[in-house]
């Protein structure tokens, strides 16, 4: 039977979550999520998505937007194919409606597994950037030192969405990337992280000193499988140095540990020195990358 390419519809998301989680074995991501950056993404996003389907079955899945965090609001797309429907040409048709919706963006943006590599590149795209996803047992950290830690660690539900964002904006524009994430408005970033369903804003750490949140550490985590992904941890440029991540970091360890979690994964820049450090220090070993890729072409 031909396989048949379209929009996407809402009903889709469940189905393309299951798919991209089975081609993707690190990702720790649910439909609630997924529908939520879809759906909740505000309009200047110009979110899209198209639905490759073999009868009934949907085997390719493809996104596209345009990255409202940034002042360069570069396109981006994502393109996954099952693999038992590879080289028949879904991929390329997807990307053809990605690259076609955004067809007024000069620049684009993609992130490949090992698997979508030479795709990429037969597109045209070019690496910029590797990222390392690593993991660690949580089980097996020593988290002593929390005994005896200058400063106090504490939820983020306890210190407030007001305080974390200003945590989080301040860091995120130094994280190693293509595109400084420079234009996080504090309306949409309650949208896009505090009410994001993947996150858990209880287990996620923050790290308070003087009487306000100095680091912050967001996590991701699916109990089913006992996995966690620590998704972003940043401080604030004055405090930098004196070792607040690394603790609410630890912190967040130590509760995973103790909720029976076997595997927490986190994703750094290869450049990203500071956060690597502080990883590997963690315990952290790496387990495979990913490849950042950008696209630049002549609008049409
Ligand atoms: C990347 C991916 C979507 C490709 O899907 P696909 O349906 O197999 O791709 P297609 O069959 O449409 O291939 C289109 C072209 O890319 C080439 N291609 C596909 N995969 C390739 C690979 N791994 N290495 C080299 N070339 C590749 C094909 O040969 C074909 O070239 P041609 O037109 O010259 O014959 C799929 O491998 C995947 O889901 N990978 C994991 C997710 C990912 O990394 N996505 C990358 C997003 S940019």
């Amino acid at each position: 039977m031909a396989v048949s390419i379209q929009e996407g519809d809402i009903d889709d998301i469940a189905a393309a979550t299951a798919l991209v989680n089975e081609i993707d074995r690190t990702r720790v991501s649910t439909v609630a999520g997924a529908r939520h950056r879809l759906l909740q993404a505000p309009p200047e996003a110009r979110r899209n998505w198209w639905a490759a389907r073999d009868g009934e079955t949907l085997v390719g899945w493809g996104t596209a937007g345009i990255d409202h965090d940034t002042t360069a609001r570069s396109g981006y797309l994502n393109v996954s194919v099952l693999e038992s429907h590879r080289r028949r040409g879904i991929g390329a048709a997807l990307l053809e409606r990605a690259l076609a919706h955004l067809g007024d963006s000069a620049r684009i943006q993609a992130s490949a597994t090992e698997a979508g590599r030479g795709f990429a590149e037969r597109y045209g795209f070019r690496h910029t950037h590797t990222r390392r996803m690593s993991g660690v047992d949580p089980r097996t950290v020593d988290t002593g030192e929390l005994e005896t830690a200058e400063a106090r660690t504490a939820s983020l539900l306890e210190v407030g969405p007001e305080q974390t964002f200003a945590v989080d904006a301040e860091s995120v524009v130094d994280q190693p990337g293509d595109d400084p994430i420079d234009a996080v408005g504090y309306k949409q970033w309650l949208v896009d992280h505090w009410a994001f369903p993947d996150y858990d804003l209880e287990l996620s750490r923050a790290a308070v000193v003087d009487r306000r949140a100095v680091a912050v550490t967001f996590v991701i985590v699916d109990r089913g499988s006992r996995r966690a992904l620590n998704a972003y941890t940043g401080s604030l440029r004055a405090y930098r140095g004196r070792g607040f991540a690394r603790l609410a970091k630890l912190d967040l360890l130590r509760l995973l540990a103790e909720l029976g979690f076997e595997l927490v994964l986190t994703e750094n820049d290869e450049t990203n020195a500071a956060m690597l450090a502080i990883n590997n220090r963690l315990g952290y070993t790496p387990i495979e990358s990913r490849y950042s890729y950008i696209l630049d072409r002549r609008p049409e």
